[in-house]
């Protein structure tokens, strides 16, 4: 059995896919900035999707993961990241971060000086293999266990074992199929993404996901 090690899993976007993965029979380990917190969230998802779950503080997650999960705010990854440097040495990290701003206006993407938030993982973890992934996928869908999420997740990678890593990840949530997106770097339009589907999901009221049609 694989374990996946979530940093800062005690959001909604990590507490759901901990729910997801967890049904699917993963071992899951919910970190968080307190161990307390983590264990909450951890009872919480266990309490959702039953399965091995469990929650530590950030750096025990990511030392006993296979795989880690990144789902901090951008605002905070830069001094998560750069503390838990030693601990991700050699591991496939994914990043669900999207640089957003929100205002009554719109919601737009932040630019970033390294292209994107994966980048920036992957610029401040350099022993650890980054990959861009789930950044387009609702919290709230995912946490509705009954809820089946139709959607496409991008998985971008320079890596091809951590590219299939996220692919075998994305395969364990029915009905969301992992799509190949290319090098590292695309996951920058893969974030923006986001920031559009937000826009549309203020417009419809509704919560949107990407589907990319055409493929093989
Ligand atoms: N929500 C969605 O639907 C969604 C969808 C796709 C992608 N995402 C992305 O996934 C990430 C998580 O989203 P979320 O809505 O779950 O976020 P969130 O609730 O704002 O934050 C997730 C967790 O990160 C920790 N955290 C908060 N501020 C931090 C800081 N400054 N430094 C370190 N840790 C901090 C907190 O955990 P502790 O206090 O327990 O440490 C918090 O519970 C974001 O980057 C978001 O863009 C979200």
């Amino acid at each position: 059995m694989r374990t996946l090690g979530f940093i800062g899993g005690t959001g909604p976007e990590g507490k759901g896919l901990a729910a997801r993965f967890a049904r699917a029979g993963l071992e899951v380990v919910i970190g968080s900035r307190s161990a307390e917190r983590g264990e909450a969230a951890a009872q919480e998802v266990a309490g959702l999707a039953g399965g091995n779950v469990r929650g530590a503080a950030n750096a025990d997650a990511v030392r006993a993961a296979d795989v880690v999960i990144v789902t901090v705010p951008y605002a905070g990854l830069r001094d998560t990241l750069q503390a838990l440097e030693p601990e991700t040495a050699g591991k496939v990290v994914v990043s669900a971060v999207v640089p957003l701003q929100f205002s009554k206006a719109r919601i737009a993407a932040l630019p970033v000086a390294e292209g994107s938030a994966a980048e920036e993982a992957q610029a401040l973890l350099p022993r650890a293999r980054v990959v861009g992934a789930f950044q387009n996928l609702s919290a709230s869908h995912l946490m509705d266990l009954d809820h089946v999420v139709e959607g496409d997740v991008v998985v971008c990678a320079d890596d091809a074992d951590a590219l299939r890593e996220a692919l075998d990840l994305c395969a364990l949530i029915p009905d969301v199929r992992g799509v190949k997106g290319g090098p590292l770097a695309n996951s920058r339009y893969v974030e923006d993404l986001t920031a559009l589907l937000l826009n549309i999901n203020r417009i419809y009221k509704a919560e949107t996901h990407l589907r990319i049609v055409g493929l093989p």
